[in-house]
Parts: structure tokens; C-alpha cells; sequence
């Protein structure tokens, strides 16, 4: 499966996310010292988990609360009930990149 670059090893700051290019998209977290990729969609409605609070390595989702271990994708709380997808994360030569599927990767915008 393919790797894809997410962001510079030093983008991304302590309890910050960033959206890699994929379909349908990933977030990319940086929290408790480690990465984590996950889904970027929240299970409970449409919503970028990109834009939650993130702690100790929890999501937040910023529209009704519901929150998830970025480890593992376990819903924590509710209104949340279905776990989030996790994607593989390695860091090389100062890049952070996450293994998505095939199937997931965008084609250019010619
Ligand atoms: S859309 Fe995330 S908790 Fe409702």
C-alpha cells in the first residue's frame, strides 16, 4: 500500500492536525510526542476531527463532543458508538508520511 507525505517532521506542533490529500481524508494528529493518522471523519456526523481539541492523545470532536483514542480510533464517548479507521505512521528523513490504501489516493488536479 502506498505511503504518502503528510507534513515536514517539524510542521506540525503538539496537539496540532493536518489533513493528508487523501479520498476519503486522513488526519494526521501530533499529540502526546508520538503521530497518529486516523480517519478524518468523525463517526457520528460529517466533521472534520482536524479541527478538534486534541489531549494525551484523545480527539475531541469539535460539533457534539464525542471523543476518540487516536491509538487505537476507540470511541471513548458518546454521541460517538463506531471506532475511527487508524492508519500506519513513520517518519523518515525529517517527513511524516501515512500508509493509506490504494484506493484512497486522490488523482491529481490536472
Ligand atoms: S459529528 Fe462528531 S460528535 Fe457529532
Amino acid at each position: 500500500m502506498p505511503w504518502i507525505r503528510a507534513c515536514a517532521g517539524g510542521e506540525l506542533e503538539e496537539g496540532d492536525a493536518v489533513v493528508v490529500p487523501s479520498e476519503p481524508p486522513v488526519a494526521l494528529f501530533h499529540s502526546d510526542g508520538e503521530y497518529h493518522a486516523t480517519a478524518d471523519t468523525c463517526t457520528h456526523g460529517q466533521f472534520s476531527l482536524a479541527d478538534g481539541f486534541v489531549e494525551e492523545a484523545v480527539v475531541e470532536c469539535a460539533l457534539h463532543s464525542a471523543k476518540f483514542c487516536l491509538r487505537t480510533g476507540k470511541a471513548l464517548t458518546l454521541p460517538a458508538t463506531e471506532p475511527l479507521r487508524t492508519f500506519p505512521v513513520r517518519v523518515e528523513d525529517g517527513e511524516v508520511y501515512v500508509e493509506i490504501d490504494d484506493a484512497m489516493i486522490k488523482e491529481p488536479v490536472s
